[in-house]
């Protein structure tokens, strides 16, 4: 038998792991393949972390690189140097990268610098608006990278206007995807409705769940002073649920707007709670935990990319808190819709999605679980593994 080829996957945050999991399973079924996983460590808190990869069934990582925190010069370049040793000692035959955070381009540089093919895995999407630093991070990984797996149609014809080849672009469907559908019966068994006092009534849809993490909406005092009211304003109509993410809650502190939540979330949750028209905050949930919040709610509010597409295919109407958005089939043929920052329309859009008008949406072409699958047998054609036709 042909000597083994070897897969290295390079994860470092929240959203790379549901990506990474569907890939990883897929790739694994192969004698032939022989898979290594490096965890940068740009995300090392318990919530943001671990538990993600017990959750979803992923391995230790092979190598952790306990990068952490840092601004973007700082984390991108630790990663790019305690990354190159790595492959250099183990050199994979191909690299694959997920979405778009720093570690994605960080680690996709090194491996094309020391002549390593790198696959990205959702790749093409643009937003078109460069102040995001994800959009800075797809742009580098997918010009440097040599095969590039879409998750829409849009993203394809993207690439292609940036000049890449289209024999090494494909059109595969979205891993996130098959996450979630695989989970989608293990979430059914989650608590946290009982945890949170939720009641069953009319499939528990009384509640609404929010996310804030973008440098846009959080890092600058009056914006999210602004979401803040105007989110604990709705929160006298119906509970809003915000598990809040490790960056947002620093600039809450920060700015003093405690007083705008319900937050001392410690140890303590759920008694978080507050009837008296506060968020209800909680530490950020694990993926089982929030995928049975968000299948069950009656909104979704969140400036987050992956929970754009989520809600679509759980058929949940979502707001999302951005001028913009790099995943437009979601508007297209899903459930979002994209209303911005600004309070005021913040306020009547949730008003609107509570009086009834909701976004009838439908699934989008590939997003059936079988992304992976399909990667897998790109890879064994592209690796030598398996003739093509
Ligand atoms: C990163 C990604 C973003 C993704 C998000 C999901 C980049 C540029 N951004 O943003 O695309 O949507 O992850 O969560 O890669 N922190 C902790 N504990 C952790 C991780 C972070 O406390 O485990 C705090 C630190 O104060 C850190 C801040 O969060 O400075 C921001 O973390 P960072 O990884 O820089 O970016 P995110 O905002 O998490």
């Amino acid at each position: 038998m042909a000597h083994k080829k070897r897969i290295m996957i390079a994860v470092g945050a929240r959203p790379n792991f549901m990506k990474s999991a569907a890939v990883w399973k897929a790739l694994k079924r192969h004698p032939g393949f022989d898979l290594c996983l490096v965890h940068t460590g740009q995300h090392y808190d318990r919530e943001m972390s671990d538990t993600f990869f017990r959750e979803l069934e992923l391995p230790e990582p092979d190598i952790h690189l306990g990068i952490g925190s840092g601004s973007h010069a700082g984390q991108t370049g630790r990663i790019m140097i305690d990354f190159e040793p790595v492959v250099l000692d183990i050199r994979p035959d191909l690299l694959i990268v997920v979405g778009d955070v720093n570690s994605t381009v960080a680690c996709a540089m090194v491996a094309v610098k020391l002549g390593i093919p790198v696959a990205h895995v959702e790749a093409g999407l643009r937003s078109f608006d460069r102040r995001m630093p994800e959009e800075i991070n797809r742009l580098l990984t997918d010009r440097i990278s040599d095969l590039l797996f879409t998750t829409e149609e849009d993203a394809g014809r993207n690439l292609r206007r940036e000049g890449i080849p289209g024999d090494r672009i494909f059109f595969v469907g979205n891993v996130m995807i098959d996450t979630l559908r695989a989970n989608r019966e293990k979430a059914e068994k989650s608590r946290i409705h009982e945890r949170l006092g939720l009641k069953e009534n009319d499939g528990y849809r009384d509640y609404a769940l929010l996310t804030l993490h973008r440098p846009s909406n959080v890092d600058d005092k009056r914006v999210l002073e602004g979401l803040l009211s105007v989110l604990s304003d709705l929160s006298h109509r119906l509970p809003v649920i915000f598990p809040v993410h490790p960056r947002t809650l620093k600039r809450i502190r920060e700015f003093g707007l405690d007083d705008r939540i319900s937050f001392d979330a410690g140890e303590g949750w759920p008694e978080t709670r507050a009837s008296n028209g506060r968020l209800w905050t909680l530490p950020p949930l694990g993926y089982l935990d929030f995928l049975s919040l968000m299948s069950h709610a009656a909104l979704v509010l969140s400036d987050s990319g992956g929970i754009q597409e989520e809600t679509t295919i759980l058929g949940v109407p979502c707001l999302t808190l951005r001028p913009n958005t790099e995943r437009p089939i979601t508007i297209q043929e899903g459930t979002n819709r994209l209303i911005g920052n600004d309070p005021e329309t913040v306020a009547r859009s949730a008003r609107e999605i509570l009086g009834g008008d909701v976004p009838k949406g439908k699934i989008p072409r590939f997003w059936d679980g079988r992304a992976a699958e399909r990667i897998f047998r790109i890879l064994k054609i592209y690796l030598g593994m398996e003739k093509s036709g």
